[in-house]
């Protein structure tokens, strides 16, 4: 897809640029002022601001199996709403994300409906059983695997952690860690994330595999991480925007990781400005009215990040608008091997059209997904999302 966006005030991790973009055969070939082309479709973003399309290094599309509370469409929708043009989905779906079978389910489906670039993690232990990393054999020679997760259960024995690590290390697979001893879930939860993540950690350091920290949470947990890079650890993590925006104070929505305490919003927004922290990832959980009324844990979020995290970030905490496009779109597609994520030539044409200055109150009713569960209903936060646009073509409009 060809285009022209005029009079924009772009802005990556990198620079911020006003001035005029094209896009030719998906991908961005010119970068100036004055571009002229005729015959191609011209947007004119003269106030807004064009920023590379955000990536989601966490969602949950539910498909296949539990499509009434998700499916790739509405999930792709979401995401497209959100500003988002790729995710990386959990595989905590029925059945689970174990076998070729269905991760080329997943990948196909995604393809059909052709909206985002999504990549399809597979369980570590089949079936999120705990015990056996057989079934990882089978993706040998994958060579569109990226990550592998138990995320929503976490893989509790550590030796089979750590053989997993180990195969992770040979195939150049990101291990993503779902931090949680479930031995302590009942008993304390901050526990829970923190021992799991010192393991992790530890493992990681011994096998020198790729890890990625999913949902980091706490205070103990961020300066573990920071630590472990100071050590050169291959080690990356995401933190979601409900943990920025939310304290127990506030709120006590049912979400795994719970929401935390003051000090610890503190700790991640230092994580974030020392680099501790690599990117967000929304842990977008779309669940009906009726599960969450039986206790399912997690909060919808790909249509309402880049709000919450560029009020709470941006506006509230000084970060620096290219700081929060590091956050959400140049680290994630880094850590994915996305070919996005930056304003620059050569790079997919994934852009994203902000208005800065709009004022929203966020409306769960008005999501495109199917999951309504949002603590943050009614809630008024800065910045919307305009358009989004993948290799060149436009995939949302207001
Ligand atoms: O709150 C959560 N919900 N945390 C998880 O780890 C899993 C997720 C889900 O799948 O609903």
């Amino acid at each position: 897809m060809n285009l022209l966006i005029k009079n924009a005030n772009m802005i990556d991790a990198y620079e911020s640029f006003c001035g005029d973009i094209l896009i030719i055969d998906g991908i961005i070939t010119e970068i100036g002022k004055e571009i002229n082309k005729e015959g191609i479709d011209i947007i004119d973003a003269k106030g807004l601001t064009l920023m590379p399309s955000f990536i989601d290094t966490h969602a949950h599309f539910r498909d296949p199996g539990l499509t009434y509370k998700e499916d790739m469409e509405s999930g792709s929708r979401a995401a497209a709403k959100g500003g988002y043009t790729g995710v990386c989905l959990m595989g905590n779906t029925n059945p689970i994300c174990s076998t070729k079978e269905v991760v080329e389910y997943v990948r196909n489906k995604a393809k059909e409906i052709g909206l985002i670039d999504v990549h399809q993690c597979v369980s570590i232990t089949e079936n999120f059983g705990g015990k056996s990393i057989e079934h990882l054999n089978a993706f040998d020679d994958d060579k569109e695997l990226v990550a592998i997760t138990d995320d929503g259960v976490g893989v509790m024995d550590s030796s089979i952690m750590m053989k997993a690590m180990e195969k992770a290390k040979k195939n150049n697979w990101i291990v993503m860690s779902h931090a949680e001893d479930k031995t302590f879930s009942k008993i304390d939860m901050r526990i829970a994330e923190d021992l799991m993540t010192i393991r992790d950690l530890y493992l990681a350091k011994v096998t020198k595999a790729r890890l990625h920290m999913a949902h980091v949470s706490t205070i103990e947990s961020i300066e573990a991480i920071r630590r472990a890079k100071k050590e050169g650890s291959n080690v990356t993590c995401e933190v979601t925007p409900h943990h920025i925006a939310l304290t127990t104070e506030e709120s006590n929505y049912r979400v795994n990781p719970p929401i935390r305490e003051k000090e610890d919003v503190n700790a991640i927004i230092e994580g974030i400005k020392d680099g501790t922290v690599d990117c967000i990832g929304t842990d977008h959980a779309p669940h009906t009215e009726e599960d969450k009324a039986k206790g399912s844990p997690g909060m919808v979020g790909i249509e309402t990040a880049f709000s919450i995290c560029y009020t709470e970030l941006v506006k509230k905490n000084g970060i620096s608008i290219n700081k929060l496009s590091e956050l959400m779109s140049r680290n994630p597609a880094k850590i994915l091997g996305m070919n996005k994520g930056s304003i620059t030539i050569g790079k997919d044409g994934d852009l994203v059209l902000v208005d800065l200055n709009k004022e929203i109150v966020i409306d769960k009713e008005k999501f495109a997904s199917k999951g309504k569960n949002t603590p943050f209903h009614g809630r008024k936060y800065f910045g919307e999302v305009i358009m989004t646009i993948k290799g060149g073509k436009l995939i949302y409009s207001i």
